[in-house]
């Protein structure tokens, strides 16, 4: 039986960092950063003692709310994030104790941007295989605690967020249908976070270089994105015989609008079928999918066709076909 997502929920910090508020910060403007990403505003956690896995606990204890599935019976957590608490602990561990999961084992995945469709992609095989009953995968980010706020190429592009959905075994034919997953580590050296890992261990020399920030080569990040998330999308449509109308929505990584637009247009969904909020949050990297699906959870109905896209830092990417299970409006 297909393992299925049968509620969603998400936590966003009430601070918004607009692009006025940037342009006093950075040499930039509203203008500029609207028409080059589409992104007008973003969260932020500002809370010092607050991290990744408390925007997460959040969305899992509100998670277990709507759906009235006591914490303790959560199987496994799986966190998908670059932005851990710190190394280890993994985060997972960290949100299953913060939301009373207590007999949940759990596991943190990197793959950046593409994070919650690979974590969704493992969840399911859990689901699927009857090993776990109950799985949360979790897509969270504080962004903010990566970004260099001098650095007007990266500053204006992420906000902070999470958002969790719970997987279960579907009676009839819905859930995680299909799902095609690619990862290339020759494009490693364009985004990513240069030290704090094994490779460059932190120093003074480390910090003094701002090598603890990310790091992105934004042009060809931005054509890979193009065309891998857009190819990979129409190849999982394709090999499930799915043309445009066959697919209610779109649900693309939420990187830069000028990426999801090109999605857009290789799928042949009309415009109206695509999630888009990136003008509120930027690009909260894993919560970007599972933050569109919980903002238009309560238009969602059993039996549509749903197409989750990501592109990210590895490089990765991938497309999930996935049959929405539940009517969204239940609750609403
Ligand atoms: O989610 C993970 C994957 N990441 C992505 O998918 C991001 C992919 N990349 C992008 O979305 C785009 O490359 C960016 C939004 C990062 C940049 O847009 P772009 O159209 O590729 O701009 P660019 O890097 O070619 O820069 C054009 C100009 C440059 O100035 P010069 O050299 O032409 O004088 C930049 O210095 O824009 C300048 N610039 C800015 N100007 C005002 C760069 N950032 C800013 C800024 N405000 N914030």
């Amino acid at each position: 039986m297909p393992a299925a997502i049968t509620c969603v929920s998400g936590y966003l910090p009430e601070d918004k960092l607009t692009n006025f508020d940037l342009e006093k910060m950075v040499d930039t403007t509203d203008e500029w950063i609207r028409t080059r990403t589409g992104i007008q505003e973003r969260r932020i956690l500002k809370d010092p003692n607050k991290a990744t896995s408390d925007m997460g606990a959040e969305a899992v204890k509100s998670l277990c709310a709507k759906s009235g599935l006591a914490p303790e019976d959560i199987d496994l957590v799986i966190c998908a994030t670059v932005t851990p608490d710190m190394l280890f602990p993994s985060t997972a561990n960290l949100i299953a104790h913060k939301a009373g999961a207590t007999k949940a084992w759990g596991f943190d995945l990197s793959a950046a941007c593409s994070g919650f469709l690979f974590a969704l992609t493992t969840g399911a095989q859990f689901v699927e295989n009857g090993t776990a009953k109950n799985v949360v995968v979790v897509g969270a980010d504080k962004m903010s605690s990566i970004i260099d706020y001098t650095d007007r190429t990266t500053c204006v592009l992420f906000g902070d967020g999470a958002a969790a959905v719970l997987l279960q075994q579907d009676e009839g034919d819905c859930g995680v249908i299909d799902s095609q997953l690619y990862s290339d580590g020759a494009g490693g050296d364009f985004l990513c976070m240069k030290a704090g890992g094994s490779l460059r261990p932190a120093s003074h020399e480390t910090v003094d270089a701002k090598q603890h920030f990310i790091y992105q080569d934004g042009q060809p990040v931005f054509k890979a994105a193009v065309t891998n998330m857009a190819d990979v999308s129409y190849e999982v449509m394709e090999r499930n015989n799915l043309t445009a109308d066959d697919v209610a929505w779109l649900v693309p990584h939420q990187a830069n609008l000028r990426i999801i637009d090109a999605t857009q247009r290789r799928t042949g969904l009309p415009h109206e079928k695509v999630m888009i909020n990136i003008q509120k949050y930027g690009n909260t990297t894993a919560g970007t999918i599972p933050l569109c699906l919980h903002d238009w959870e309560s238009q969602l109905k059993r039996g549509d066709n749903l197409i989750l896209a990501a592109f990210g830092g590895g490089f990765t990417w991938g497309s999930v076909y996935l049959k929405w299970a539940y009517d969204g409006s239940k609750f609403a």
